[in-house]
């Protein structure tokens, strides 16, 4: 039981490290030029009421939440807008970037 707990922490940090590997953070903090009026320069929204922070979300999750967006499965249409011309890279590029901005 121990054991197994430990293998599946260390698959846990492996995969959590080729997701961040898998973006680009340089190229997506060039595309987050286009976020930062809503979502903050350092992704600390300065309206936070109406466009939420993003800084401390990871990679995994920023870029399910961006697919879902282009996709209308999580139906918004600012960020509907946002996403539309977004490529698969951007948003690895993009999930990159905002992973690494500190909360
Ligand atoms: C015009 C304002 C605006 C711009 C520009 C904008 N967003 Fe957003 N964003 C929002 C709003 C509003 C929400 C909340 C949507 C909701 O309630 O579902 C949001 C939500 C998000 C979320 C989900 C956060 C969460 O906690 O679930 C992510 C990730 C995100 N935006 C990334 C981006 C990226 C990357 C860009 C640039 C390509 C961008 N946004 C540009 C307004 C904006």
């Amino acid at each position: 039981m121990k054991i197994s707990k430990i293998v599946l922490a260390m698959a846990l940090a492996l995969s959590s490290t080729v997701t961040l590997a898998a973006g680009d953070a340089a190229a997506g903090k060039a595309k987050y030029a286009m976020c930062q009026g809503c979502h903050g320069a350092n992704g600390i929204s300065p309206t936070p009421a109406t466009n939420p922070s993003l800084a401390g979300k990871d990679a995994a999750f920023v870029k399910e939440q961006l697919i879902a967006f282009k996709s209308g499965k999580r139906d918004n249409p600012t960020m509907k807008a946002m996403t539309a011309g977004l490529t698969d890279a951007d948003i690895e590029n993009l999930a990159a970037f905002i992973a690494t901005l500190k909360p």
